[in-house]
């Protein structure tokens, strides 16, 4: 099934440039971006977006490593987009993280994992109304299309 999902480069990968990296292996793996934008997140929308983690030890950290500088909100489309960006990404621990994945290969804290992503289609479309507005996200096709389906 074709899916949408919420990808978002963490404030520590856009400081250690690692925006075209993370970009580029989403891209690689055949997947069509759908809208892209840098964004300093305020800090009511992070409570909003991370609201799962509301009382969780690590929380406040979370709102402070997220609101502290810019990231870069993504929306990527494919088949099964949701599972296959979450396997890109690898473990939310990246001492767990497989090699090969993207905390596996550029991260070493799970308070600095670099980016995230949706973890259910109905997260990715939870995340992609609060970040996103409609006119944002493009539709079109793009000349590789048939080469990534049956
Ligand atoms: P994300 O939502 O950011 O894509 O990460 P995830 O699904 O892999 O992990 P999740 O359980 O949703 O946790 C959200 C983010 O909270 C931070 N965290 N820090 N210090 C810690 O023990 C700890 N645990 C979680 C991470 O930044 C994690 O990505
Ligand atoms: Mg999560």
């Amino acid at each position: 099934m074709i899916e949408r999902t919420f990808v978002m480069v963490k404030p520590d990968g856009v400081q250690r440039s690692f925006i075209g990296e993370i970009v580029g292996r989403l891209e690689k793996r055949g997947l069509k971006p759908v809208a892209l934008k840098m964004y300093r997140i305020p800090k009511d929308m992070a409570e909003r977006f991370y609201a799962e983690h509301k009382g969780k030890q690590f929380y406040d950290g979370l709102i402070n490593y997220i609101t502290s500088g810019p990231v870069v909100c993504m929306v990527w489309e494919g088949e099964g987009a949701v599972g296959a960006v979450r396997s890109l990404i690898g473990k939310t621990n990246p001492a767990e993280a497989l090699a090969g994945t993207i905390r596996g290969d550029l991260a070493l804290h799970p308070g600095k994992n670099v980016i995230h992503g949706s973890d259910s289609i109905s997260s990715a479309q939870r995340e992609i109304n609060l970040l996103f507005n409609d006119y944002e996200l493009m539709d079109y096709r793009r000349i590789d299309s048939e080469w990534l389906t049956e």
